[in-house]
């Protein structure tokens, strides 16, 4: 299994796909299967601001797109370690409910934290069929 390094690795190369020109705040993320398969992710962003894709949602929603499930990690990489927003938080809640999360500046340097730490009490889709 791939260690936190590795994963932050895999974020840390797939910021610097980011297409970021109008806040040049580029973002990277990689998610972690139970089965070993990794899928980064970049942040899009758009003219119309509104329409920008942040990283994470990008490597969860490929990996949904290539047939992945169960997510066991995913790894945020930026320039100063910021922490995921409150969309890709409620996205992480949904596909990936028990991964760790790994929070990494562009050094290298990370927190651990959890989708359950990063977004307690969260809504979900359980309520729906209730
Ligand atoms: N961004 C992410 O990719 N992930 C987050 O969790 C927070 C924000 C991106 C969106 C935008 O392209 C840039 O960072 C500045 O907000």
């Amino acid at each position: 299994m791939l260690s936190p390094e590795q994963l932050i690795e895999y974020a840390l190369q797939a910021r610097q796909q980011a297409y970021a020109p109008y806040s040049q705040y580029q973002v990277g993320a990689a998610v972690l299967t139970a089965n070993g398969e990794v899928i980064t992710g970049c942040n899009v962003e758009n003219a119309s601001y509104g329409a920008t894709i942040c990283a994470e949602r990008v490597a969860l929603t490929r990996a949904v797109a290539q047939g992945q499930g169960n997510f066991v990690a995913i790894a945020v990489a930026t320039r100063n370690g910021a922490t995921p927003c409150g969309i890709c938080r409620q996205v992480m809640a949904e596909l990936g409910p028990h991964m760790m999360v790994y929070i990494s500046d562009q050094q290298g340097q990370y927190r651990t934290t959890s989708v359950a730490e990063l977004l307690p009490d969260s809504f979900a889709g359980s309520k729906l069929f209730e």
